[in-house]
């Protein structure tokens, strides 16, 4: 068995109808194409229709599964709304909602407009709200005994991270919310997780984060400690799970899937790890020498 198959069982997801946001391209997309293999339907929203329609055409010839493209700028609570009854009226209910889309780049914050800021919280946080806000309010009308939602947040949500502060704010309210919410909506079957990736190559992230050769120079998978960067079966696997009912049990919780990325970053000593074994001797006997 590898990290690069499908992990859950047929049907794990028969009959479920899920949303996902940003759907149509990178981590969205891959997901997408699991839970549908698993026996979901499957909306995909963003901005750009002709992206949508393409990506569920791919997907529906693939998996023979359904696919429903449908616009929906989530920074806009009118057209969440709108696009929450396309929904309705295509399968007549909805069990799960991915927060995937995300607006992000890398930029000193001091060069940034106000409304450089502005776009990525409001495609982030107010996006993951409006969404969240439209689902919940739905749910809790219908008395709908069982609904899920999982947010994808980064790493940086809990460490921050300099040069993508705008992300790193909006990521971070995200995963308040996540947790807020698993209390306060369980009384209703809403439960709430997230996923913090670390590095999983697409298109939108490294063109944003990573452009020209700064790929090379800062080589994400040298920051790993299992010395690699991620599969998108290995996200859509854990997606897949913490969507089902087989995660009936978690809540609330945000899982880290970054091959020990962040806290390589954060112990004090982990450089250590470019000594070479031979030097631990000397170290050894010039660390003994002080007592
Ligand atoms: C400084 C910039 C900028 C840059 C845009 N702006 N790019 N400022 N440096 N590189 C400014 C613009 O000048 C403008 O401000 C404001 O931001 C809005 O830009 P628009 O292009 O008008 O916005 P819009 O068309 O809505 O596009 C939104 C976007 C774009 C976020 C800027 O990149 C986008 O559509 N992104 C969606 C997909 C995406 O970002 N995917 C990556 C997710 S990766 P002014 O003042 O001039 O009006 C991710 C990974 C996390 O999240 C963790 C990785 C480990
Ligand atoms: P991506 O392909 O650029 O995905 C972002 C998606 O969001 C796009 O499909 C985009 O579609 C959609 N989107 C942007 N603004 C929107 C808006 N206003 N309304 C609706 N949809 C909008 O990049 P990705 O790497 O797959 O990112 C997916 C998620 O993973 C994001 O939450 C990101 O923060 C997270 N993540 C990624 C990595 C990584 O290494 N790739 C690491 C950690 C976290 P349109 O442009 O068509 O609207």
């Amino acid at each position: 068995m590898s990290y690069q198959e499908p992990m859950l069982r047929e049907n794990a997801l028969k009959d479920q109808v899920i949303i996902v946001t940003g759907g149509g391209s990178g981590l969205g997309k891959s997901m997408t194409k699991y839970f549908l293999e698993l026996g979901a339907k499957v909306a995909i929203t963003s901005r750009d229709l002709d992206k949508l329609q393409n990506t569920a055409q791919e997907l529906m010839q693939a998996t023979g599964g359904e696919v429903l493209a449908v616009t929906c700028d989530v920074r806009y609570y009118d057209q969440v709304e709108s696009m929450l009854q396309q929904v309705l009226d295509k399968w007549g209910k909805v069990d799960g909602l991915l927060n995937n889309a995300a607006g992000n780049f890398i930029s000193p914050t001091e060069r940034l407009s106000a409304n450089a800021f502005d776009v990525i919280i409001d495609i982030v946080l107010k996006g993951t709200k409006n969404c969240t806000l439209a689902l919940g309010k739905h749910w809790i009308g219908i008395k709908q005994p069982k609904s899920t939602v999982l947010n994808i947040v980064t790493t940086y949500a809990y460490t921050g991270s300099a040069y993508v502060v705008p992300s790193a704010t909006a990521k971070a309210g995200v995963l308040a919310m996540t947790r807020s919410l698993a209390v306060e909506w369980a009384k209703y079957g809403i439960r709430f997780n997230a996923i913090a990736p670390g590095p999983f190559p697409t298109k939108g992230a490294w063109d944003r984060l990573l452009p020209g050769d700064l790929a090379n120079k800062l080589d994400p998978a040298k920051r790993v400690p299992v010395g690699r960067v991620g599969e998108h079966q290995e996200l859509a696997n854990l997606a897949a799970y913490l969507m089902s009912n087989f995660s009936a049990y978690i809540n609330g919780e945000v899982i880290t899937i970054d091959g020990g990325e962040w806290l390589k970053g954060a112990g004090e000593m982990n450089d250590l790890e470019q000594v070479p074994s031979e030097m631990w001797d000397r170290l050894e006997m010039m660390i003994k020498g002080k007592k």
